[in-house]
């Protein structure tokens, strides 16, 4: 199973400037309670971005980069490598962004994990439309805004829809 899994605003808003555009401490435990060990693939950028490997997890990062390393993260320089290496450690792999890494892997994924926050905010990078000819909701879960997480929003779960 290759699940994406993003948190997007109000018209697939991503990031701006290689940074999120939100800070939502329950968002970020329910990416943790999915992704804890399992391996997750991303680009260079959003690796750049986070600034060190998520822990308990095999972190897989492409780059077409020659000589870049780092500590503790494996490169891969073909995204279509990176997920066969994934699907060898685990059947159930997580590709977590950004941008230009999604838009290359909604044809492969099974399954979305949105977190669709209820907010216009100003991006420079934006997620792939979700096509509901493809992708049916299967799941959805409104959190309203507190004092710690300012934005109302909901988690989805989007599952590919069978076309036999
Ligand atoms: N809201 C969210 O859930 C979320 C999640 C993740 C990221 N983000 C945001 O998204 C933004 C970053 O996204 P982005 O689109 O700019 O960059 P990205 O997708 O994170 O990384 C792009 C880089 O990945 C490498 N790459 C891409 N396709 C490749 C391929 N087919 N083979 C080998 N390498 C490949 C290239 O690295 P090299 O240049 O090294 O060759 C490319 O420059 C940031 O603002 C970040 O905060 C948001």
């Amino acid at each position: 199973m290759i699940t994406i899994i993003a948190a997007i605003g109000r018209n697939n808003a991503l990031g701006k400037d290689n940074r999120l555009l939100w800070r939502l401490p329950e968002d970020l435990k329910h990416f943790k309670s999915l992704t804890e060990n399992h391996p997750v693939v991303m680009g260079r950028k959003t690796y750049e971005s986070i600034g060190k490997p998520l822990p308990n997890r095999t972190n897989i990062v492409v780059s077409r980069r020659e000589n870049w390393f780092q500590e503790d993260i494996l490169i891969v320089s073909k995204l279509k490598e990176a997920l066969k290496f994934a699907k060898k450690i685990d059947e159930d792999v997580f590709i977590i962004g950004g941008g230009e890494i999604y838009k290359q892997t909604m044809e492969l994924a099974d399954r979305l994990e949105i977190t669709f926050v209820d907010e216009d905010f100003e991006a420079d990078t934006f997620f792939p439309n979700i096509d509901l000819k493809i992708w049916q909701k299967t799941n959805e879960e409104f959190h309203e805004k507190d004092e710690k997480n300012k934005y109302n929003f909901y988690f989805q779960t989007y599952e590919r829809i069978n076309k036999d």
